[in-house]
């Protein structure tokens, strides 16, 4: 209710919209409308309010929040291993120092800002603040390092899944783990992972995802608004932040179970979403190209 209440604020564009039009045109109570008017209050949105106008958006900034993300969250250990940061430099770094600390598997941390996020190759992930989702997972399972290359495969499948429950659409899977609408980029994930010197152990895997959700063209830089997209761009209303992110992490619970027993589906399931294959695609192999076509994916063990 809330959602489709913000829809219809947002479409108004700062102008008033009666209390009574909304009920008519979701096919509600006032009251329901009412209740969904002081929930999104709750949750960050300003919104002003006149006798005999109704209500308008002054703001839809909603902000990432543990108390926006808690209460989507299916298990109640889950819940426990969240931390929700205003703003940091990336989470993924975060993670990083978190784990000299010995903090428990599975512990995920979201931001609602970074200063200095990261993508793959060196490059910068830009992470506006109140846009978008940066999440990281911290995991630390107990198998070698050579058994953890599959994982990020996994992750790009239990991201989709998160965001098809929230959302409906299905997004495809760019090899390896690129989160793609049509041919624009929706989310990257950044995967690290640490190995002791001294005897090769797996320390800890962190994988760090960044959704574009909020987001306008203009919240992108020039160079990137031709080739990235948000699922506010895609569905033409904006989309509950808090809400997404739970579900992306109780996707993430349910496949990083899987891929402790032996990987479920997932492989089949990256597999049928991974739109590379059967396509020509280009291999960089240091500062040189070379034209290949992509037949099949193998798996590794
Ligand atoms: C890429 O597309 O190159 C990967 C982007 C990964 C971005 C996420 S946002 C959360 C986490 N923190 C970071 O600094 N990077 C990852």
């Amino acid at each position: 209710m809330k959602e489709q209440v913000l829809a219809l604020l947002t479409a108004q564009a700062g102008e008033y919209l009666s209390g009574e039009a909304m009920s008519e045109r979701l096919g509600v109570s006032r009251a329901a409308v009412w209740k969904a008017i002081e929930a999104l209050r709750e949750d960050g949105c300003e919104i002003g309010s006149a006798p005999r106008r109704g209500y308008r958006l002054l703001s839809s900034a909603d902000r990432l929040t543990a108390g926006s993300i808690l209460p989507y969250i299916r298990s109640e250990t889950q819940r426990r291993k969240l931390i929700c940061l205003d703003s940091v430099d990336s989470t993924n770094n975060y993670a990083k120092k978190l784990a000299m600390t010995g903090v428990e598997d599975s512990t995920a941390i979201a931001a609602d800002e970074q200063t200095g996020g990261r993508g793959r190759l060196g490059r910068t992930f830009l992470s506006p603040k109140g846009k978008g989702i940066y999440l990281t997972l911290l995991y630390r399972p107990a198998i070698p390092p050579a058994a953890a290359v599959n994982l990020t495969a996994y992750v790009a499948v239990a991201v989709c899944d998160g965001i098809e429950a929230v959302t409906g659409i299905r997004p495809g899977i760019k090899w390896t783990n690129d989160i793609v609408l049509g041919c624009r980029k929706l989310c990257g994930i950044l995967t690290e992972m640490a190995v002791e010197g001294e005897t090769g152990a797996l320390q800890y895997i962190i994988t760090g995802i960044g959704i574009n959700v909020n987001h306008m063209p203009e919240d992108f830089p020039p160079e990137v608004r031709g080739i990235a997209t948000s699922l506010t761009q895609a569905l033409g209303h904006p989309v509950e932040r808090g809400r997404l992110c739970a579900e992306v992490i109780n996707a993430l619970e349910d496949m990083y179970a899987a891929w402790l027993r032996g990987g479920g589906d997932y492989w089949e399931r990256y597999r049928d979403g991974c739109l590379t294959l059967g396509k020509p695609v280009r291999l960089l192999r240091g500062d040189r190209a070379e034209e290949a076509f992509a037949e099949a994916l193998d798996r590794t063990p």
